[in-house]
C-alpha cells in the first residue's frame, strides 16, 4: 500500500493570486540605490510632501502624555467615528449614523476588508483602467472576477455612466470608483455620478467610492455619492486621512457604509487588527474637527505643482499628458519612446529612468495601460526642475 505523500504546497492559491505592490516594488529598488548613494529625483512617492500640521500632531503627542495607549473598542472610539461623520455630513451631506462609520488602520484597510466581506468567488467587480494598483489584487484576493472597463485617453480617462451600464452583467456585485482618479487625476462628474449611484441601486450593485483624494478635486467643488442618501443602502465610502491630512504614515482611514456593513467590517476587522492605533485616533479627531485651512492650502500648492509639473513634463519633446482634474499626479504618454533604445515597455523605460536618469517613476502596467508612466508631484518646484530635465535629456538620446 502506498501512502500519500503530504502535498509540498506551501502557499494558498488566493497568496498566489496577488503581486507585491508596484508602488512599493518601486519604492523598495529606489531606497537600493539611495543606500548606493545615488542621488534621485523621487516622483514615486505617492504622497504630500507637506508635514502632518502642528494641531493633529499635537493631539496625538498629548494622547501618549495622558495614557492613551491601551485598545479601543475596534471601530474606534465613539469620538472618532462622530467625528469622521460629522465632516462628511457638513461636507458633502451625507447622512450616517455613528455605527456606520468605522475607523481603520488606513484606507487601504477600509478597501480590503470590503471587498472581502462583499466580494465572493465569482462575482465580478467592475474597475475602471486606469486604476489604482491595489484594486486589481484585493479583489482577486477575494476570489472575485475583475471586470476592467477601458476609459479613452483622448476623453480624459473619463469615467461615464452609460460605461459602466453596459459593463453589468447579473454578476455583477460591486463596481469601484475612486474619482478623482490614482493614477490619471480624472474627475467623474457630478452628473454622471449621480446616474452611476442610480445605476446600482436600481440594480442592487454595491458602489465602493473610493474618496482618497476626494478634497483634491481641481475641477470645481468636492463631490461625494454620499450626498445621494436615498441610495445609501448601496454605497460603501472608503475614506482617508493620509492625504488629506498629509498624514499617511500614521494610518488613518475609515468607511461610511449601512450598518450591516460597518458591523460585519468591525467583525473581521476584530480578527485581525483589532483596534486602529488609540493616540492616532485622537490625532484623527483634531484633524477632523479643527479648523480645515491646512486642507485648502495644501490643495493651492498642490495646483500650482499640478500646472508648473505638467507644462514641464509636456515641454519634454515626444512626451504628451492629459491635465489632470484632481489627486497629485501626472500620467504622461510615452508611447513615442517604445521601440526606441531597445525598450519594449513602460516598465522597461521606468526601470531605464531609474537606473539610468535616477528618476523613481511607476509604470503605467501597474495602473492597467501599457504606455504611461506615473509621476507624483508633491515635490519642490527645484526638484520638478531636475526631474524633468534629467527625463527629457535620457529620453532625447533615445534612438
Ligand atoms: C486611490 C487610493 N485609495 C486608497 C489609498 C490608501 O490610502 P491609505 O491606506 O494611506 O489611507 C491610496 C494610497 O495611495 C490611493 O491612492
Amino acid at each position: 500500500m502506498t501512502i500519500a505523500a503530504p502535498s509540498s504546497k506551501i502557499f494558498t492559491d488566493r497568496i498566489g493570486r496577488i503581486e507585491v505592490s508596484a508602488t512599493m516594488a518601486v519604492a523598495a529598488e529606489a531606497a537600493k540605490l539611495r543606500a548606493q548613494g545615488i542621488n534621485l529625483v523621487d516622483f514615486g512617492a505617492g504622497e504630500p510632501h507637506f508635514p502632518t500640521p502642528r494641531h493633529i500632531k499635537d493631539a496625538a503627542i498629548a494622547a501618549i502624555d495622558a495614557n492613551f495607549s491601551k485598545y479601543t473598542v475596534v471601530p474606534g472610539i465613539p469620538d472618532v467615528r462622530k467625528a469622521i461623520v460629522d465632516r462628511h455630513a457638513a461636507d458633502f451631506g451625507s447622512d450616517y449614523a455613528i455605527d456606520e462609520a468605522i475607523f481603520t488602520t488606513g484606507g487601504k484597510l477600509a478597501l480590503f476588508n470590503a471587498i472581502q466581506i462583499l466580494v465572493d468567488h465569482g462575482d465580478e467587480v467592475i474597475l475602471p483602467v486606469p486604476y489604482w494598483v491595489s484594486f486589481k489584487d484585493i479583489i482577486q484576493y477575494a476570489g472575485g472576477k475583475v471586470v476592467l472597463l477601458e476609459t479613452k485617453e483622448a476623453e480624459n480617462f473619463r469615467v461615464t455612466a452609460d460605461a459602466i451600464e453596459k459593463a453589468i452583467t447579473p454578476q455583477t456585485k460591486a463596481i469601484i470608483l475612486n474619482t478623482p482618479s490614482n493614477p490619471s487625476g480624472s474627475v467623474v462628474s457630478a452628473e454622471d455620478l449621480e446616474r452611476i449611484v442610480r445605476l446600482a441601486h436600481e440594480r442592487g450593485i454595491y458602489l465602493l467610492l473610493d474618496e482618497c483624494y476626494v478634497y483634491l478635486n481641481y475641477a470645481g467643488k468636492p463631490v461625494s455619492g454620499g450626498s445621494l442618501t436615498w441610495a445609501k443602502e448601496h454605497i460603501v465610502i472608503l475614506g482617508s486621512l493620509s492625504k488629506t491630512y498629509a498624514m499617511t504614515g500614521w494610518r488613518a482611514g475609515f468607511a461610511l457604509a449601512p450598518k450591516a456593513i460597518t458591523a460585519n467590517l468591525s467583525k473581521l476587522q476584530s480578527q485581525s487588527t483589532s483596534n486602529a492605533t488609540s493616540f492616532v485616533q485622537k490625532a484623527a479627531i483634531a484633524a477632523l474637527t479643527s479648523s480645515q485651512e491646512c486642507v485648502a492650502e495644501f490643495r493651492a500648492e498642490f495646483i500650482e505643482l499640478r500646472d508648473y509639473m505638467l507644462a514641464k513634463v509636456t515641454a519634454i519633446p515626444g512626451v504628451t499628458c492629459t491635465k489632470p482634474e484632481g489627486a497629485f499626479y501626472v500620467y504622461p504618454n510615452i508611447s513615442a519612446f517604445i521601440g526606441k533604445g531597445g525598450i519594449k515597455s513602460a516598465t522597461e523605460l521606468a526601470t531605464r529612468l531609474l537606473h539610468e536618469a535616477h528618476v523613481v517613476t511607476v509604470p503605467g502596467e501597474a495602473f492597467g495601460t501599457k504606455e504611461h508612466i506615473r509621476i507624483s508631484y508633491p515635490v519642490t518646484k527645484a526638484n520638478i526642475d531636475e526631474g524633468t530635465r534629467r527625463m527629457g535629456e535620457f529620453l532625447g538620446k533615445l534612438t
